[in-house]
């Protein structure tokens, strides 16, 4: 079995504008972008993980190039390891070509994770799209919009795109479940999904189908696929933390965050809920460390960064107090 058949994900990849959950305002402003081909500006998508975003630009790769896409399309990821000096070489000598045949009205150059690059990196591509402008467009991908200087800002149309939310998610995978003849499916462990994914659709129908693998679909199952719940594992890092483990409760909180993709934000949510469930004193000395960090998140500051600091102030309470 092929992959794109193997995996729920690539097989029930939309091919469609109109066939993407949620996404309304995105899909309304690019919807007419695409009837004039020709006037493509670049663009950029903003966004969470799992939301749509490769997708809706690999649906616009088709929309205009058809049949010769993979001839006049460039996929790069800027945090590829071998260094961006080599994503630049390949994006200038792509996008130098000015052969077009009929129907062709650029080249394309996707580019994920835009904003793991330098500012003198985007400085250079600044340059680059300024100069192959008349035979090339660029889709620029990132999570954060702020991680991108604003020169190159200005010069796309910017698409933010929305985590799911649950009624959206649920529904999608039931649409899935009944196409894979998944007998009915319970609310609860719907739910239990969306909790545990955080309105990431890509992980949502991985943990749905790795849960629905041996036949009936359960709540144990989707525990056991989940390890505990995300909730349950941010309790496991503060507890950590409290403890006076920090390197450890660090070490935690990457991987939840990086591999599990868990937005920094609901990373403190979940924090708070969980300390509020605990008794003993210097809850409040921990609540008021949550509520700065959470303040700073807001204003954009560096999330990984400010989660690990936050981690250490808490790590410092449970030392201050045995000494
Ligand atoms: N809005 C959506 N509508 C339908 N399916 C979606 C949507 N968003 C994500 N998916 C599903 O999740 C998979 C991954 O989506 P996609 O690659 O577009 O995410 P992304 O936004 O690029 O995420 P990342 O930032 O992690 O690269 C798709 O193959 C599709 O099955
Ligand atoms: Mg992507």
């Amino acid at each position: 079995m092929p992959l794109e058949e193997m995996m729920w994900v690539e097989k029930y990849r939309p091919k469609k504008l109109e066939d993407l959950v949620n996404q309304a305002s995105m899909k309304e402003r690019l919807t007419p972008l695409l009837e004039r081909k020709g006037e493509l500006p670049h663009l950029l998508f903003a966004g969470p993980p799992g939301s749509g975003k490769t997708t809706t630009a690999l649906i616009i790769v088709k929309e205009i190039l058809g049949d010769l896409s993979s001839d006049y399309t460039l996929s790069l990821n800027a945090s590829d390891e071998r260094g961006i000096d080599m994503v630049r070489e390949r994006v200038k000598n792509f996008a130098r070509y000015s052969d077009r045949r009929d129907g062709v009205p650029f080249r394309l150059i996707i580019l994920d994770e835009a904003d793991s690059m330098t500012a003198d990196a985007q400085t250079a591509l600044r340059r680059i799209m300024e100069e192959s402008s008349q035979f090339t467009r660029f889709i620029l991908i990132c999570n954060y919009s702020s991680g991108i200087i604003e020169p190159l800002q200005s010069r796309c149309a910017i698409f933010r795109f929305q985590r799911l939310d649950e009624g959206s998610v649920t529904t999608h995978l039931k649409e899935i479940a009944k196409k894979e003849k998944i007998k009915p499916l319970e609310p609860r462990v719907l739910s239990s999904i969306y909790e545990s994914t955080n309105g990431d659709l890509r992980q949502a129908i991985n943990l749905f189908q790795a849960a629905s693998a041996s036949g009936e679909l359960s709540l144990e199952k989707v525990k056991a696929v989940t390890g505990a719940t995300v909730k349950g594992r941010v309790g496991d890092i503060v507890r950590l933390a409290l403890d006076g483990e920090f390197e450890n409760a660090r070490l935690k909180m990457v991987e939840l965050t990086r591999v599990y993709g868990i937005p920094e934000r609901d990373f403190l949510k979940f924090a708070n809920e969980e300390l509020t469930n605990q008794k003993g004193d210097g809850l409040g000395d921990a609540i008021k460390i949550l509520a700065e960090y959470d303040y700073r998140l807001v204003m954009g500051a560096q999330p990984e960064l400010q989660l690990t600091a936050m981690l250490a102030e808490l790590s410092a309470l449970k030392n201050r107090k045995g000494e």
